[in-house]
């Protein structure tokens, strides 16, 4: 988690430091700091609370040399304090790190360092023992420090002898770097990079990589150069921004026809799916037995779908697995697996640790990720991109919408090379997603009725959404969202379930957020509303249009745009983002940046 940014060049540093963390703050906001480097002297500044709070403490500070480095914290080792927060400085070395030194204890205790020690942080001991051994050599210090460490980390690191000079190495955690004409920088994600530039490379594990302000030096551990690899992101420069939305969250909402259409057109021919850009052979949908998605969260409820769609399409055996309990529940994996991993960051270290677990047991991996060149596109034998750009907000929404849209494509994929489908229901499939992005528009159009029944909703401290089929899985997806930026306490049940338990719940004016936009379920879904409206819900509805007139006008509700049933699930899961969207920001609250959460959970 956490975010870390970099800079040695030409720019104002304080402006270049405090302005990618706030483009970071998304991995971790609970507190923050920079250290410049002036000659022989590194100042730091440090806080509790946001990189706003930082921006103060800094304010009149004008630096003059172009060389620091930041932090923005996600606190795992000691509470958040200003003491805690990074960076950390032990004698001649000031050092900035994400992830988790496990053995730090045993370290501070076998080397003697805890005098040294101000902080309850993991990390301040790595910079102690870094200033313990350094005598002028940094690549030298940097690799006998890391030998003894344990665990996963991107450290970034100023020695006082080494003026404009940063080092960084890597274990896990990831690290990706540039060089522009504004200097050279490196981050903990793209994010903050692509403001200067759509180059980079991502710092391969167990290398020094050394920033000077006109050039940078890859090293090994042997002290051969090499050359980094570097990628083109197609972001666009300023896409990290928000345009003129008070939050990200509602940007990047407003964004998912476009996503949509970025994704799934380039990936089009003849009105058929074709991967041959991303080098995927047909075997790879034909060779298998069964499928196994590993995911966490709402990249999870993506692979929910698409275990639906698998099972009445395909007719397949298909696992959707936690990431975060899969290796623990003794997987049935072999050969004859195909392992799909979605990630919006492809940095989740639990979706990560699957799937390494399952190319192990001789699995074929394919991931489905929104950051190029991330961690478990690495690992994965096949990669689909989504297009959906940046997503800074931490509850995730044109990831998630894109990566169904992938996830439409490869059933599309599989149907017709098994010969499931053939070439004209594979066309009448795909053109069906193609209409996607209209019918999302269509429901952005309406968003402030969505806004009217956000109001319904405000006040509740528990609610229930239930739905069966389809419905039930993108309801967990909302109910996620919902509680993620709005802390209302929110359960999506599968309907049919609600009189074996959950009913017992339901008494007066308690909120009920039903979806219907199934019609070989609709009959069911609705006499399971009229259930819990008869022991006093208040029940807003969300239904298909073409259905929409058996509801008889009884409930508040929001009409959407009809599509097939297997698609409904696009329109209807951005109206539910809209609902837990309105909700938070009508509340208050700090809607890309919830309590608690990081985007990027890189800690198991
Ligand atoms: C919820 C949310 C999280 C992520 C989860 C996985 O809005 O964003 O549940 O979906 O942490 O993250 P990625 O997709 O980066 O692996």
């Amino acid at each position: 988690m956490c975010g870390i940014i970099g800079y040695t060049g030409t720019e104002d540093v304080k402006e270049v430091l405090l302005n990618a963390l706030e483009l970071l703050e998304y991995r971790g906001y609970d507190s923050a700091g920079i250290a410049v480097k002036e000659d022989a002297q590194t100042k730091i500044y440090k806080c509790a609370g946001r990189v706003k709070d930082l921006r103060l403490i800094c304010e009149s500070e004008k630096f003059l040399s172009g060389c620091g480095i930041g932090h923005t914290r996600w606190a795992t080792h000691g509470g958040v304090t200003g003491t805690n927060a990074h960076p950390h400085r032990v004698g001649n070395v000031t050092l900035v790190h994400n992830g988790i030194i496990e053995n730090y204890r045993e370290l501070a205790a076998h080397y003697e360092l805890e005098e040294q020690l101000k902080s309850e942080t993991d990390s301040e001991v790595v910079a102690a023992l870094l200033n313990r051994y350094y005598e002028g050599q940094p690549n030298e210090t940097i690799k006998e420090v890391v030998t003894k460490l344990k665990g996963t980390y991107a450290l970034v690191i100023l020695f006082d002898d080494q003026p404009g000079v940063i080092y960084s190495v890597r274990n896990v955690s990831p690290i990706v770097a540039t060089i522009c004409d504004e200097g050279a920088m490196l981050a903990s994600d793209l994010t903050a990079l692509c403001r200067f530039t759509n180059r980079y490379f991502v710092v391969p594990e167990n290398y020094i990589l050394k920033l000077e302000k006109t050039k940078l030096t890859l090293t090994d551990f042997a002290g051969r150069e090499v050359e980094p690899e570097f990628l083109t992101v197609d972001w666009e420069l300023n896409s990290a921004g928000k345009n003129g939305y008070p939050f990200y969250m509602e940007k990047e909402i407003m964004e998912q026809p476009d996503a949509i259409t970025r994704t799934i057109e380039s990936r089009i021919t003849g009105g058929l799916p074709d991967f041959s850009a991303e080098g995927i052979p047909d075997s790879l949908f034909t060779d298998c037995e069964r499928i196994t998605i590993v995911a966490c969260g709402t990249a999870m409820h993506a692979g929910l779908v698409a275990q639906a769609l698998v099972k009445s399409i395909l007719h397949m055996h298909i696992e959707v697995e936690m990431a975060s309990e899969f290796m623990y529940s003794d997987p049935v994996i072999d050969k004859k697996t195909l392992v799909i991993a979605v990630s919006q960051s492809g940095e989740t270290i639990d979706t990560l640790e699957a799937l390494k677990y399952a190319k192990r047991r001789g699995a074929k991996c394919l991931s489905i990720i929104n950051v190029k060149g991330s961690s478990i596109a690495r690992e994965s034998d096949y990669v689909l991109y989504t297009d959906a750009g940046p997503e800074i907000a931490v509850a995730s929404t044109k990831a998630y919408t894109t990566q169904l849209a992938v996830f439409y494509l490869l059933v599309a994929k599989m149907a017709f090379s098994r010969g499931i489908f053939g070439t004209e229901d594979t066309q009448s499939f795909v053109r069906e997603l193609q209409r996607t992005p209209d019918a999302i528009k269509k429901v952005l159009e309406k968003r402030r009725e969505i806004h009217v029944l956000a109001g319904r909703v405000l006040d509740a401290k528990d609610l229930f959404m239930i739905g069966r089929g389809l419905d039930h899985s993108i309801l967990l997806e909302g109910s996620l969202k919902l509680k993620e930026v709005s802390y209302i306490h929110s359960e999506a049940y599968a309907s049919g379930e609600l009189k074996h338990g959950p009913i017992a719940l339901i008494t007066q004016n308690t909120p009920v957020v039903a979806a219907v936009t199934q019609e070989k379920l609709m009959a069911k879904e609705i006499s399971n509303i009229k259930e819990v409206k008869s022991r006093g819900a208040d029940v807003v509805v969300f239904i298909k249009g073409a259905i929409a007139e058996s509801l008889q006008g009884e409930y508040p509700s929001f009409v959407l745009p009809d599509m097939r049933d297997e698609y409904m699930v696009m329109p209807a899961s951005v109206a539910l983002q809209l609902l837990a969207y309105y909700v938070s920001s009508d509340k208050g609250f700090d809607v890309d940046k919830p309590r608690n959460l990081a985007k990027v959970v890189t800690v198991e």
